[in-house]
This record gives structure tokens, sequence and C-alpha cells, in this order.
């Protein structure tokens, strides 16, 4: 919904709230007259240690984990601050996508408290959110290249300004995180993976295992992961047992994989990006979600900017992580463009960015996946 009548630049205050998958938060963000933002409180909590026994999120006991908590962290939210729901000028809720389950807890609420408080609400798509994310913490505004990678998701888009999105590549199976957590399960080590994969690579030897360079020197933009997680099983079975030095390895030749791989597909995702913007195109790479905390695909990514003449952005990684700062200022930043919805707004568990080109994944019912 777009407000006939153009807004006046204000000060504008919004309430988020992020329960799209397992991590309940809610965050209070201004975004000023000048469109610069900031956080004025940021509360999350994870529900890693209601899911781990299980090895992955449950969506039902996530779901429910977000009704028992979510109105204690937005009462904690304003508590932090002297502001009351008085103050506020808009409601901010992920509506997709995500565990359907959980984002009813999160949209419902927020609609129940812009019905009873007369608020503006705005519903936010997750993905934008962690597009939008280094507008608030580094005043960049679109356009650039995005590489999102987290457990869920791995897509590179130009973000080409707020609600303007055009996918320039994506994974044809699984995402980089579920990569690194199936790696992780098959060796053995806990959940979630990423960050266990990544502390026994620090002491593996990367070259030991020859493993796959997955889509590398292919001319599309597009990720897999799923033959190098299977490569690293193989490997794994044909040692039998495996000691300790084998899981180092193995995990530092995957994790230098994965690296080669993302890094191959960032050139020419690149390469698109000049195309599409023209020659003017502002060479900045931003790299969101929870992978964004690997230190060796960081100082990759760095030394393969840096080549490419490109600026790297990396948000602070608990604004990488889900969080609902960044739900905030998705929607501070819509409101200031004068975009509300109404409280018929449907929760969408499938809801992609760039709704025009084709779903390369997941094209059922439901819609596209990625
Ligand atoms: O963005 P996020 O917190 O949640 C969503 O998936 O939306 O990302 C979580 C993912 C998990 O797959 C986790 O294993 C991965 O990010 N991850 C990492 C690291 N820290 C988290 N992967 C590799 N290295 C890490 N240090
Ligand atoms: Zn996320």
């Amino acid at each position: 919904m777009i407000n006939p009548v153009s807004p006046m630049p204000r000060e504008l205050l919004v309430l988020g709230i992020e329960t799209s998958c397992d991590e309940t938060a809610a965050a209070l963000v201004v975004r000023g007259i000048d469109g610069r933002g900031r956080i004025l409180s940021n509360v999350v909590r994870s529900q890693l240690d209601q899911h781990r026994a299980y090895g992955g999120v449950v969506p039902e006991i996530a779901a429910r984990a977000h009704l028992e908590i979510l109105d204690k962290m937005i009462a904690q939210a304003f508590r932090q601050t002297s502001l009351t729901l008085d103050s506020i000028d808009a409601l901010a809720a992920t509506a997709g996508p995500g565990l359907i389950g959980g984002l009813l807890v999160g949209l419902v609420t927020a609609k129940a408290i812009s019905l009873a408080r007369g608020l503006p609400l705005i519903a936010i798509n997750h993905l934008e959110a962690h597009a939008l994310t280094p507008g608030l913490t580094d005043n960049m505004k679109p356009p650039y290249l995005l590489l999102l990678v987290s457990g869920g998701h791995t897509q590179v888009l130009a973000v080409e300004g707020v609600g303007k999105f055009h996918r320039l590549g994506t994974t044809l199976d699984d995402a980089l995180g579920e990569a690194f957590d199936k790696t992780a399960k098959l060796l053995g080590l806990g959940y979630p993976g990423g960050p266990e994969v990544e502390k026994q690579a620090k002491t593996g030897d990367p070259k030991r295992f020859a493993l796959p360079r997955p889509m590398l020197g292919r001319p599309d933009a597009n990720f897999s992961f799923a033959g190098l997680k299977t490569a690293v099983r193989h490997a794994a079975q044909k040692l039998g047992t495996l000691a300790a030095v084998d899981v180092a390895d193995l995990c530092a030749s995957f994790q230098a994989a994965a690296g080669d791989s993302v890094a191959d597909r960032l050139r020419v995702a690149m390469a698109l990006y000049e195309e599409r913007m023209g020659p003017t195109a502002k060479r900045v790479l931003v790299v969101s979600g929870g992978v964004a905390a690997n230190a060796a695909l960081r100082q990759s990514l760095q030394a393969m900017t840096g080549m490419q003449g490109y600026q790297l952005v990396i948000p602070p990684i608990n604004l990488c992580t889900d969080n609902a700062a960044m739900i905030a200022w998705a929607g501070a930043e819509r409101l200031a463009l004068g975009h509300t919805d109404g409280l018929d707004f449907a929760a969408r568990p499938r809801w992609p960015l760039d709704e025009v080109s084709a779903p390369l994944l997941g094209s059922g019912r439901l819609g596209a996946k990625a």
C-alpha cells in the first residue's frame, strides 16, 4: 500500500519484530531526516538450545518458543530506552520468507498492536532487511552488489533500491550455511555446524583432499554445494574411522573449496552486475547472513574484491545474523517512501526478492524457495 500523499521528511521511529526462524528479536530504530539510521535497542533471543538435540530447527518448537517470549522481548526493547508504544511511528514485522508458524506469531503480534494503537504496519521481506542493513550500519545506500549467505539462502543480487532487486545468481541445491551444517553433521561435529567446521579447519590442511570447486568457470553466477558436501562424505567413508587430524583436514579442505567456489561465482556476478548497471556501476560488494562470520571466507572475499576494484562492506556480525534492528530499519526505509501495508497482509513462507526472474529452486505451489 502506498500512501497517496508523499510524506514530509521527518524523523521516524520504528519497532521491528523478527520471528522467521529460530531467533526471537525486537528492536527500536530511528531514521533521521538525513536518512541515517541509529539503533536505540536491539534484543535477540536464540532458540538454539531448544533445537540442538534435533540437529536442526524444528518448526513447531520454534513457533511455540516465539509465542512464549515475543511480548517479553518487545517489552525489553522498550525498557532499554525511555520510550513507550506512544512514541513510535510504525511497526515493522517479518512477513516472510521463513517458517509459517513463527512468521504468524510475529506478524499477528504486530497487527494487534497496530490495530490497538492505530499505528501503521509494514510487512517486511526478511531478505530485503538483510539486503538493506548496510544503510543502517555504514550509511551505504543502493545500488550495490549483495551476497547473501545464510543457513537458508545463498544468492547474489543487484540491489537497485528499496524494493528493487535483480537476482544475478542463486544456489541450485543447498545454501552455503546448510552445506557447512551438513558437513559438520557427517563428521560428527556439533550444531550449528558452520562455527564448528571453521574451528576444526584452523588446524587442518586445506590441500590434503582434492575436493571439487562447484560450478567453477560457468558463465552464469549460480551456486551449488550439494556435490561438495557429498565429496566430503566419500572422502570420509574412504578413510573409515576418522582421527582428529582427518576431521580437521576435511574441514579445511571443504572450507577452501567452498571459498574458491564463492569467489569464482562472485567474479561472474560482478561482470553481470556491471553489464546491468552500466559503466558507472558503483563497485561495492555487501556480504550478509550468518556465514559472513567465517573468517576464511571474509579473507578470501577481501582479497578478491581488492583485485576487482570493489569496496567490501560486511556489517557487524550481530547485524549479519538474524535480528530485529534490520527489520525496523527496512520498515523505516519503506515508511520514508510512503509504503505501508494493510492488516490483511498474509505471511509468505516463500517470498523471493526478485519476483520477475524465473525461480531455479522450489517452484511448486508455494512459490519460489530461492
Ligand atoms: O543468518 P543465520 O544466522 O540464520 C539463517 O540461516 O537465517 O545463518 C546461520 C547459518 C548456519 O548455517 C551456520 O552454520 C552458518 O550460518 N554459520 C557459519 C559460521 N557461523 C554461522 N558458517 C560458516 N562459518 C561460520 N563461522
Ligand atoms: Zn536471515
